[in-house]
């Protein structure tokens, strides 16, 4: 049993502590927000996290997980100091770094023995040297490595992604260290997760990488949408073309918003300063970010086109938060929708499962419902902005006959667009041709037998 402490208790930190936990460590999560440790000495979840909950409960109860405000006593009594601080972007695209070198002057300020410490942050290469010279500037005899070691994890299934990653990274400049981080993770490589072992700048750029990676194949698919809708094409079968290639592989090939959360937008900026700084040419980086934003404002004038102005218009919107299964509202496509259709004088009716009453913190005039249904009452029209499961499976003959115009806006492609246009809905979705009542659209699909050549089938998703 490994004692350990983890510094931020935000998503990262908190689903790191309560697995950590759960593998049979002694873990404390220590923050500088006092009231969310408060909170959470109380028994209270402070963010919504499916199954995190019922963890972090086991634990305690166990005695295995314990929360703090006193972070010198936390690090003394730790072996492994596990940094799961903030790295949000400044203005200027570069990433903040405040947190993390506080994280690491406190870590200086209070060891008194030896430590390891891990930067779980997302953080920019070169930063595990940073944060081993800043302990040791305030702690000129202190005996310490640094590890790198970078979460995948993906909010709304964080546990899982944590208990059965798809590698998990650790970046080591001595063996002691390396050998005790491969330890704590015992519990996973026994379940035969592959590791990928190296030195510390590496790991930090695998992270990076990994996350412009993503965020470039989901930029990519939109602007292919794009160019799909001025010639009628529809890029749901573009992409299952493109994605049954080994090579391109399917996912994230889902045209839509585009991206958002606390991750993407912060990363792809974030490597890309780190190259102007360093004086690397990295053309393709540059325009990651601008054509996420592009998008978003796309679904906007999309809305403009299938409603005119929206001054005195009444428009619902089903889905705050950046994706399903979180209420993660950073950097959402639907805050940036909302923020202009209330300037632009709409009155917004929103339902969302668990977001709403962080929306509302930020948007005083936005009018909540508590369910579909009764947001769409005598709607102007219908935006989908985040594809939670519920609106997979809402009763769109409902929602046709509640709204005051039957017109809806799809910007994540759930709905098949022969069937709304079926239902009596004007609908329009992304990269795929727009449909209107009464649309009768036969597709290759309808000219095989019923049976035969499956394969042709083009709007099956892959996931
Ligand atoms: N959220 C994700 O899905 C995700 C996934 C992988 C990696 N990451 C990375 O993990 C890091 C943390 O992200 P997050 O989403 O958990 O952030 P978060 O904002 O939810 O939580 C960060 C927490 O750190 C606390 N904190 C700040 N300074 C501190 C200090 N000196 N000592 C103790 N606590 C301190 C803050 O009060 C806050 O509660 C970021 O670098 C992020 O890029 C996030």
């Amino acid at each position: 049993m490994k004692r350990i402490c983890v510094m931020g208790s935000g998503y990262v930190g908190l689903v790191s502590g309560a697995c950590l936990a759960d593998f049979g460590n002694a873990v404390v999560c220590v923050d500088i927000d006092e009231p969310r440790i408060a909170r959470l000495r109380g028994g209270e979840v402070p963010i919504y996290e499916p199954g995190l909950g019922e963890l972090m409960e086991r634990n305690r109860e166990r005695g295995r997980l314990s929360f703090s405000s006193d972070v010198a006593f936390a690090i003394k009594s730790s072996d492994i100091v596990f940094i799961c601080v903030g790295t949000p972007s400044l203005p200027s695209g570069e990433v903040d770094m405040s947190y993390v070198h506080a994280a690491a002057r406190s870590i200086g300020q209070y060891m008194e023995d030896y430590k390891i410490v891990v930067n779980k942050s997302t953080v920019p290469v070169g930063t595990g040297d940073e944060v081993g010279a800043l302990i040791v500037e305030v702690r000129p005899d202190a005996d310490i490595d640094v590890v790198s070691n970078p979460e995948f994890l993906r909010e709304g299934s964080a546990i899982d992604d944590f208990m059965h990653p798809s590698r998990v990274v650790i970046g080591a400049s001595s063996r002691r260290a390396l050998e005790a981080i491969i330890d704590v993770y015992r519990p996973l490589y026994q379940s035969d997760v592959p590791m990928v072992l190296t030195d510390v700048q590496s790991a930090e750029m695998i992270k990076y990488a990994s996350n412009a990676m993503l965020a470039t194949k989901i930029s990519f698919i939109n602007e292919i949408a794009n160019i799909c809708e001025a010639f009628g094409a529809d890029v749901t079968a573009v992409a299952r073309g493109m994605g049954l290639d080994e090579r391109i592989g399917p996912r994230n090939l889902y045209a839509g918003a585009g991206y958002g959360g606390s991750c993407f937008p912060k990363d792809v900026q974030g490597l890309a300063a780190t190259a102007r700084q360093a004086g690397v040419d990295a053309p393709l980086l540059q325009t990651i970010d601008p054509s996420n934003v592009r998008q978003r404002r796309h679904m906007i004038e999309k809305l403009r086109d299938l409603i005119g102005d929206f001054d005195q218009q009444s428009v619902c919107l089903l889905g705050l938060s950046f994706k399903p299964d979180t209420d993660d509202l950073r950097e959402a496509p639907a805050m940036e929708m909302v923020d202009v259709l209330l300037r632009e004088g709409a009155t917004v009716r929103a339902y969302d499962p668990v977001a709403m009453d962080q929306a509302r913190a930020q948007f005083p005039d936005l009018v909540c419902f508590d369910d579909p249904y009764s947001a769409a009452a005598g709607a102007d029209v219908l935006v989908l902005m985040t594809e939670w499961n519920e609106f997979r499976n809402m009763d769109l003959p409902r929602i046709q006959s509640a709204l005051g115009s039957p017109r809806l806006l799809d910007c994540r492609n759930v709905y098949d667009p022969r069937e709304m246009a079926e239902l009596g809905f004007d609908y329009v979705s992304v990269g795929r041709p727009r449909r209107s009542p009464g649309d009768t659209v036969e597709t290759a699909a309808d000219w095989i037998l019923p049976g035969r050549f499956h394969a042709c089938r083009v709007t099956q998703r892959v996931r």
